[in-house]
């Protein structure tokens, strides 16, 4: 018999949702982000550096056009419907309790059982994810650039920020689930 239930997202580790937005909610456009901010470049790889990523297909690929391979030293999970060939650093799933599943034996098997679970978008995937996350790690761009791809809503009540570091032209921002 099939349920309409939804899905359970329960993990010890901490959830932590790591994106980049702008000021109109903009966060990506043509597969891409419409920015380039070398040092929330290096912010999300320090963030993420030997934990385990879930991202979705879209963006895995336009990671792969970028870097030529997945985010090195990370286990990227990659939320997909299709047969995806993955190297060995990248696992596909299936829907979001697989990811969280895969996400979790990554963190034990290979990340000498790291803490925290990464999402790292797209728009999709945040979607899916937000209601059961712990911690978003914001990178909040003081721009209004043109988009196709938009962070959704969020339940701000829900969240206390905890830290914020300005810079020129944008700002690493710390919320956790109040
Ligand atoms: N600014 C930031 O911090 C940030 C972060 C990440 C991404 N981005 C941007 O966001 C854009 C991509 O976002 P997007 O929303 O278009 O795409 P996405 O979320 O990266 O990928 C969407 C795909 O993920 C798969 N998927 C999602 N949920 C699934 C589920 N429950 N089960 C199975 N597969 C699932 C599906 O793949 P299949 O079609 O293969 O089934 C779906 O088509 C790009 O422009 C990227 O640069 C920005």
């Amino acid at each position: 018999m099939t349920t309409d239930a939804e899905p359970t997202l329960e993990t010890d580790r901490e959830l932590v949702a790591i994106v980049a937005v702008a000021d109109n909610d903009v966060i990506g456009k043509d597969g891409d982000m419409p920015w380039h901010i070398p040092a929330d470049l290096e912010h999300f790889k320090e963030t993420t550096m030997d934990h385990p990523v879930i991202m979705g297909r879209v963006t895995y690929e336009g990671i792969l056009e970028t870097l030529g391979e997945p985010l090195p030293g990370r286990t990227t999970v990659v939320l997909t419907s299709q047969a995806l060939e993955t190297p060995e650093n990248a696992v596909v799933a299936r829907g979001i309790e697989d990811a969280l599943e895969t996400a979790e034996t990554a963190a034990r098997e290979r990340h000498d059982g790291a803490d925290r679970i990464f999402v790292a978008g797209g728009a999709t995937v945040y979607k899916q994810f937000l209601p059961a996350v712990d911690r978003m790690v914001v990178t909040a761009v003081h721009d209004e650039p043109d988009g196709d791809t938009f962070f959704p809503d969020w339940d701000r009540e829900s969240f206390r920020e905890i830290a914020r570091d300005d810079r020129d032209g944008f700002a690493f921002v710390e919320y956790v689930r109040a």
